[in-house]
């Protein structure tokens, strides 16, 4: 493992803010500090039907690729705090998710898993087969020019076309779900929207 340790801490604002008392209790990561995380895994070169059987047809193969890429654990509601609301699979989290540092920030930005089923307003449907796929592989945004954060796409940039398309052609075969996920929260903005923050710490004596 090139990281040493991957700490995920979980924060639900939501009414505590207001009820806690100004005493703090001794700040458990005093001994850690946070490492830049500058360089992700490397994606393995794609090769071609050896990851999925190749008699699925291409929904099918959607799924099987949605599913073993995770995609549902952050775009479902409840998948960030281990309780998926499976009636609402891949429908968007409102659970956020911190991308600066919320020990140094105290209000962090804050990104929302969008919604990926086809529903026109909420979801994906007004999407081109090629926004998604670009969404996919190059994490371009809903906004031009807009890089999305969070999400692992560089994970998935070599992802073959065949492949890409069938996740598009799963994703419009899924049942639309109205669902609206909480706007992207900038640094510095108050909001009672709980989130989680994916940080690396060490033990600064190392
Ligand atoms: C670690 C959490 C995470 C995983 C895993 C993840 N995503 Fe995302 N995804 C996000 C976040 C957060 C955003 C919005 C980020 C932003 O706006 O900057 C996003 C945005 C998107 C968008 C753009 C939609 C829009 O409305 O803006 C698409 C499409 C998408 N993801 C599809 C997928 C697919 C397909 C997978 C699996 C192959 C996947 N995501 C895996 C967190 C994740």
């Amino acid at each position: 493992m090139r990281i040493c340790s991957v700490t995920l801490v979980c924060m639900f604002l939501a009414g505590c803010a207001a009820e806690t008392t100004t005493e703090r209790p001794e700040d458990p990561m005093q001994d850690y500090e946070e490492v830049a995380a500058t360089r992700i895994l490397d994606a393995p070169e794609p090769v071609p039907g050896s990851f999925a059987p190749d008699n699925l047809v291409q929904v099918k193969r959607g799924e099987y690729l949605v599913e073993l890429l995770g995609c549902g654990s952050c775009h479902t509601d409840g998948a960030l705090e281990g309780v998926p609301d499976f009636d609402k699979a891949l429908a968007g989290s409102s659970i956020g998710i911190a991308f600066s540092n919320p020990m140094g920030n105290r209000y962090p930005g804050i990104v929302f898993p969008p919604n990926l089923t086809p529903d026109p307003d909420t979801g994906l449907g007004g999407w081109s087969d090629r926004q998604i796929a670009n969404a996919v592989r190059y994490g371009a945004g809903r906004h031009a020019g807009r890089r999305i954060v969070i999400m692992p796409w560089q994970g998935y940039a070599k992802m073959t076309d065949q492949d890409v398309k069938a996740i598009v052609a799963y994703l419009r075969s899924i049942p639309p779900v109205r669902h609206k996920v909480p706007d992207e929260v900038i640094p510095g903005q108050d909001t009672d929207d709980p989130f989680v923050y994916f940080g690396v710490y060490r033990n600064r004596d190392n």
